[in-house]
């Protein structure tokens, strides 16, 4: 069904079960290990074997040759693939370089054997003697380096004008100018990616760990050459995937062909020194902010530009998205370019975008406010705009930024702040706050679901939509009880399977909101279903188990007495998008200790306020919005793929070496959700709140350090060389 705008009354505003506080459905399974994630699948799956992926040794240049003969005789190995044996592979929709090198290898640990074995050890083992001959290329690594030559993207937007930014810029009495770096950044999700594949004949099933069901399920049969009503794709559980698992990788596409030559089902899971450069990455960006204001701190002209890096025919890291709608201001100018680099594929983490552009723009906007004298809070209040400030007349459907920045300061105790940097102190630790806007955009995306009763009154779900630790499993159940007027416990959820209607997806965190919405579209049609067969008009009520209109009610479970009722439907959306501009807002604040004599930044005190729309489980939303607050730590503080630019990939490859925070790296975390529902962005009124958690944590975390010791960081992640 079409979605009606702005939606009207409807059944999801009884808020007897959406909206409230409800435990994950599928956390006890996951905090017993008994989930199983796609590694882990036994069921349908008898002898399956063990395939190791061999990564390339060299960046760029070719494979001269591969001797896989001494691999093939080494005990209990099975099948060796390798592009030559592979057969002729296609190219999917949604990756850049190729998943199997070969002849031409493209980047560092690009795949270019597997070795199938009865043991994962014999597969290990035997990977090792397989002889490879690689003739090198130069290659670019640097993006410093390459960014002089870099070029206009081919994306929608590269580059946006309002007014004359020169000119205004040029006029304004208080100016800043600055460059921002952001690192390339890894997902460092806990689960690698990781499939079983099994033919039946010419079907494959696979099990796998992915966020994106149906783009995935394409583009292996593109890269198989075989038609799409071939592939079934199942990930009922994914351990993290934050946008390394959009898309169909190498694992999994091995898998498939490794199962097919060996005649065996096998299963393929990256190593963790695989998965820093073997999968895709957040691509490192160089910034420059021009910020124009009149001295009573009137933003008149904002000019952003970025700089990121991809193999041929990849994509920038879009980090200008939010300075085209943040702030008001008359004269803009935002652009885009894009570098051809030889590492590693770059492509979207957690809130791709605005995650690294806020981490450039709310530093921006701290020195502005310090060079006008004025507080950070107030600085933001007062440039804040109420329609597209590059579309005048084109409105938010909802727009509170100003309500976050105002509730924040209050509720963390921003009055207490000093100004003057520098000016706090607790024994030996200079003690300093920060704040930062958060903003990401809302997108809505088509998304379809199945459900049906049955006699005893259960409500089915079927969707292919993920649940990546987000709570999709909650919140759907959540959808289909509140339509169709049954507890929880008599709702049953079945997620990630390519042979359920098509969903969303879990990306760009349109998830839930575009999810629930689907569901609602069926329960929709399920309620007509139901009172059409009980004889009841069809507004009826659907509430405690019953179904009531007319004067008359029936027990829901009576209209399944029969024969089970299945309805299916979908929610799409016209182009509303041009009517109204969809957003989530939000503020962080942060207080940061810094020791005086070592330069350890230590984050004391963290809150984020969102508005987000209709909160749909407070519960599993702030938890998404705590460990976004805390990947947020982790790109200020320590995230960082160094870059070693001889031999072109990225060194740290393992958790050792590639820090995250861990519990002790992380204080207390308030969270605060503004009440608001937004009729525009779906019957639920819902939006999304997953990736906004990390949008400018980092920016915060950085003004923070600033105002405890004065030494403004740049570049990021803030380690303490950079601050004695
Ligand atoms: Mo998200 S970075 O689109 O999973």
């Amino acid at each position: 069904m079409k979605f009606a705008t702005p939606a009207t009354t409807n059944p999801i505003d009884q808020l007897k079960v959406v909206g409230r506080t409800v435990d994950r459905i599928d956390g006890p399974l996951k905090t017993t290990g008994t989930a199983p994630y796609a590694y882990e699948q036994r069921e349908g799956i008898p002898n399956a074997a063990y395939g190791h992926v061999l990564g390339a040794a060299i960046a760029k240049g070719r494979i001269a040759s591969i001797d896989t003969g001494e691999a093939r005789r080494a005990p209990g190995v099975l099948a060796v693939v390798t592009a030559a044996s592979a057969g002729k592979l296609g190219k999917g929709k949604f990756n850049t370089a190729r998943l199997l090198a070969g002849p031409a290898v493209q980047h560092y640990h690009q795949a270019v054997a597997l070795v199938v074995a009865e043991t994962f050890e014999q597969a290990r083992a035997a990977a090792q003697l397989v002889r490879v001959k690689y003739v090198k290329e130069r290659g670019e690594y640097d993006l410093e380096h390459a960014k002089d030559k870099a070029g206009v993207p081919k994306d929608d937007q590269p580059d946006s004008k309002f007014g004359d930014f020169a000119k205004g810029y040029e006029a304004s009495p208080v100016r800043l100018d600055a460059r921002y770096t952001t690192p390339d950044q890894s997902h460092a999700m806990m689960e690698p990616h990781a499939s079983i594949a099994s033919w039946e004949g010419d079907r494959l099933t696979v099990w796998t760990a992915n966020q994106m069901i149906d783009w995935t399920k394409g583009d292996m049969a593109k890269t198989l050459g075989i038609p799409k009503d071939k592939v079934r794709l199942v990930s009922p559980y994914v351990g993290g995937g934050f946008g390394g698992k959009l898309f169909l990788r190498a694992e999994a596409l091995l898998a498939a062909l490794g199962a097919r030559a060996a005649g065996r089902p096998v299963k393929v899971a990256l190593t963790r020194p695989l998965m820093f450069n073997n999968t895709t990455h957040r691509p490192a960006t160089i910034q420059r902010i021009r910020i124009g204001a009149t001295r009573e701190g009137k933003i008149t002209a904002i000019g952003h530009e970025s700089w990121s890096g991809d193999l041929p025919g990849g994509k920038p890291e879009t980090a200008v998205q939010q300075t085209r709608l943040l702030y008001a201001g008359a004269d803009r100018m935002t652009r885009t370019r894009l570098a051809v680099l030889d590492l590693p594929e770059g492509n979207a983490m957690r809130a791709p975008g605005e995650a690294p552009g806020l981490m450039a723009l709310e530093i921006a906007m701290d020195e502005m406010a310090e060079k006008l004298r004025m507080d950070p809070v107030r600085f933001r209040v007062i440039n804040d705009t109420t329609s597209d400030p590059e579309k005048p007349g084109r409105r938010f459907s909802q727009r509170r930024l100003v309500d976050c920045l105002r509730i924040g300061a209050e509720r963390f105790g921003w009055n207490a702040r000093k100004a003057e940097p520098g000016q706090t102190r607790d024994g030996r630790w200079l003690i300093g706050m920060g704040v930062a806007a958060a903003f990401r955009n809302n997108l809505v995306m088509k998304s379809a679901a199945r459900v049906r009763l049955d006699r005893s009154g259960v409500v089915t779900v079927e969707t292919d939509m993920t649940d990546i630790g987000t709570g999709s499993y909650t919140v759907i159940a959540q959808t289909a009880a509140e339509m169709m007027g049954v507890p929880l416990d008599k709702v049953v959820v079945r997620l990630g399977d390519s042979d359920f209607p098509v969903s969303a997806g879990s990306g760009g965190q349109w998830g839930a909101n575009s999810a629930t919405a689907g569901v609602y579209a069926a329960c929709v049609r399920l309620r007509e279903a139901v009172a059409a067969k009980l004889g009841l008009p069809a507004d009826a009520e659907f509430a405690d188990g019953q179904v009531r209109g007319g004067g008359r009610s029936a027990p829901l479970a009576r209209a399944a007495e029969a024969a089970e009722l299945v309805a299916e439907d979908a929610m799409e959306y016209g182009d509303l998008d041009k009517q109204f501009q969809q957003s989530t807002f939000g503020a962080h604040f942060v207080e940061a200790a810094v020791d005086a004599y070592t330069g350890e930044t230590r984050v004391r005190r963290m809150l984020a306020v969102c508005a987000a729309g209709r909160i749909l489980n407070p519960k599993s939303a702030r938890s998404q919005v705590i460990g976004a607050m805390t990947m947020g730590v982790g790109a200020a503080l320590m995230e960082h793929l160094v870059v070693d630019k001889r031999a072109g990939y990225f060194v740290n490859h393992d958790l050792a070496g590639y820090e995250v925070p861990v519990h002790a790296d992380i204080p207390h975390q308030d969270v605060i959700f503004l009440d608001e529902t937004d009729p525009v962005s779906s019957p639920m009124k819902a939006k999304g709140v997953g990736e906004l958690g990390i949008c400018g944590v980092g920016a915060a975390v950085a003004n923070a350090i600033y105002n405890a010791t004065g030494a403004r960081v740049r570049d990021y992640p803030v380690t303490l060389d950079k601050l004695l």
